[in-house]
């Protein structure tokens, strides 16, 4: 009986295995990542590694066992079907009997073409008819805090999300979401809206940027249309930036609010405040 954590090693699922390493044994988690390599660091401290790929079903033959506890991390090749991807994992987890199958989904009020593979995954889940925990995760403040070279150069937080606000929170706030599910009891069956305590403008968040850097930052609000050509022309393929694009029309719409206070319950805690995610960027 193992808790397996797929993507894990990725910027979540990093997060997820480095916390339950914390609260249980190593040999007690499997890691489940494409490339070796990317995972000796948990090899080295006793974590336990299956080396599989979403692609490939035939990977995940025999991976699970009965009894496990599964958190399937969403995968980020848009390009390949992550619904189809998604089921390659589902369908193992069915047939090994696991005890729950945990899924990263995305805010349920979230109506951006981005969640459509979520929502199709989610319905995959249920229909396996195995115990499930959906954890409908808000957005990262990673997505912007992981992106302020071009904010700094040209001292402006460039957005088609109007006044829309965003109750971001950090990969880590999520993921010890993840690890109370996998590691506590009673989650199965359930529901998870999770987003952090508190709701941010741009026009806050450019307003923060100005304090932390002494700078003169800005909010540039712009059309969806608008964006998605900086999108582009920044390098981003037509489809990416459109589905970028799409998730600033959901935030204008309020979509991307989640005010259920799952996350800081699930957590134990306050959920990271995004100036703290911002002070940590900068210093990086
Ligand atoms: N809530 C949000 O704001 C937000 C933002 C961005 C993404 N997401 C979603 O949340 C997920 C986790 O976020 P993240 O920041 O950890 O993303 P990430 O760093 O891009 O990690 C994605 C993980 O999926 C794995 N993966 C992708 N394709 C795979 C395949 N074919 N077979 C097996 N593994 C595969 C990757 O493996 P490798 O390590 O081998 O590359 C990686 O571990 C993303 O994949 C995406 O679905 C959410």
């Amino acid at each position: 009986m193992s808790i397996v954590v797929t993507g894990a090693t990725g910027q979540l699922g990093r997060h997820v295995v480095e916390q339950l390493l914390e609260k249980i044994p190593a040999e007690q988690i499997t890691a489940v990542v494409r490339d070796e390599a990317k995972a000796a660091d948990f090899a080295a401290r006793g974590v336990k590694l299956a080396i599989a790929d979403y692609n490939a079903p035939e990977t995940f033959d025999g991976l699970f066992a009965a009894g496990d506890k599964v958190l399937l991390i969403s995968g980020n090749e848009f390009d390949k079907g992550r619904p189809q991807q998604h089921q390659v994992v589902i369908d193992a987890a069915k047939a090994a009997g696991v005890a729950l199958l945990a899924y990263t989904s995305a805010p349920g009020s979230l109506t951006a073409a981005l969640a459509d593979d979520h929502r199709a995954t989610e319905e995959a889940v249920r229909a396996s008819g195995l115990p499930y925990t959906l954890l409908r995760n808000g957005w990262y403040h990673e997505n912007y805090t992981e992106n302020l070279a071009p904010v700094l150069e040209h001292n402006a937080v460039v957005g088609a999300a109007g006044e829309g606000r965003v109750s971001s929170a950090s990969r880590a706030d999520y993921a010890a979401a993840a690890v109370a599910v996998l590691t506590g009891e009673g989650h199965e069956n359930k529901t998870y809206e999770l987003g952090g305590d508190e709701a941010w403008s741009f026009a806050e968040y450019a307003a923060e940027l100005s304090r932390q850097t002494g700078k003169e930052i800005a909010y540039n609000a712009v059309s969806v249309e608008a964006f998605t050509g900086i999108l582009t022309g920044a390098g981003l393929p037509g489809p990416l930036a459109a589905i970028l694009a799409g998730v600033d029309a959901s935030i204008e719409k309020g979509e991307l609010v989640v005010s259920t206070g799952d996350l800081s319950r699930l957590a134990g805690r306050p959920t990271t405040p995004l100036s703290e995610a911002i002070t940590a960027a900068l210093k990086g």
